[in-house]
């Protein structure tokens, strides 16, 4: 099969989200073991429920909130010691300001902590203990879900498109210091994608989007999970410190 994962235990965050549910899916659909991470309980048992009706599977799973740094540095190692050494992690999880953001002028530490914890340092942390793990078995996959913001900026959310561009450059630097450990890091960068984060925008703000991408529709959570498949596959082992981008074409038009 291409792009087995057979054999490959996968880590997913932000797993009871619309990505990392989809994403959980195809990485059970291709015969990796799965744990997925949120801080939503209620949120991880359905998707659990959805899991095992789509692949027959049952998944493994973590309940944290990835925004309480402390415990999130030794949340990789947690998981280890329950379910077994981990192959691929997906810092998939994310948070936004709701609404329609804030603009720098009025920006608050606090909002910029919130959003920088989830986005940035969560990862940060999980991939620090992950390079250890992944180094002494000489295999890994570090997939980083990024954001179109990061290359486009995104007005009213200084603080999210600045969390995911440090996601990019800290993406990089683990493939260039890990490439000799048989570790791979690279990036998800989607466009517009339905799911609990988009689901609050407005109709008028969801046509202005759907006219600005030239596939005229947002994508959906398969669209990234293929995308991050291939990456965890064994297939992608001569990709890293790359952004796949996943937009309908919006970052080009
Ligand atoms: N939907 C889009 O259009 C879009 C575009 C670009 C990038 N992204 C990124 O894609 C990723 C997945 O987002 P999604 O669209 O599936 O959104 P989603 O809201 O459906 O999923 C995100 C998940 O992260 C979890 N999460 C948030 N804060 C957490 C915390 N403190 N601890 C643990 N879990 C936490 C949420 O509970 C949720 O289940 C995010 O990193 C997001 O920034 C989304």
């Amino acid at each position: 099969m291409l792009f087995s994962l057979e054999g490959l235990r996968g880590f997913i965050t932000g797993g009871a989200g619309g990505m990392g549910i989809r994403t959980a899916i195809a990485f059970a659909k291709q015969g990796a073991d799965v744990i997925i991470a949120d801080v939503r309980e209620d949120g991880i048992k359905s998707s659990l429920d959805i899991i095992k009706k789509e692949t027959g599977k049952t998944v493994d799973y973590i309940v944290c909130d990835l925004s309480n740094i402390e415990k999130t540095k030794t949340l990789f190692d947690e998981a280890e010691s329950k379910f077994g050494p981990i192959d691929i992690l997906v810092n998939n999880a994310g948070a936004i300001d709701p609404n329609h953001g804030t603009l720098l002028e009025n920006h608050t530490e606090e909002q910029l902590d919130r959003i920088m914890n989830v986005n940035f340092k969560a990862p940060f942390f999980l991939s620090k203990s992950a390079v250890k793990s992944m180094s002494r078995r000489g295999f890994g996959r570090i997939i980083n879900i990024s954001s179109i913001a990061a290359f486009k900026g995104e007005p009213g959310h200084a603080n999210y498109s600045a969390s995911k561009g440090a996601l990019l450059t800290l993406t990089k630097t683990i493939a260039i210091e890990y490439v000799k450990k048989g570790i791979t890091a690279n990036c998800i960068a989607p466009g517009a994608i339905e799911s609990r984060m988009t689901a609050a925008l407005t109709d008028a703000i969801k046509k202005e989007l759907e006219d600005a991408i030239p596939m005229g529709c947002m994508g959906n959570g398969d669209d990234i999970a293929a995308a991050v498949t291939y990456l965890a596959s064994k297939e992608a082992r001569y990709v890293t410190g790359q952004t796949i981008h996943v937009n309908g074409g919006w970052l080009i038009a």
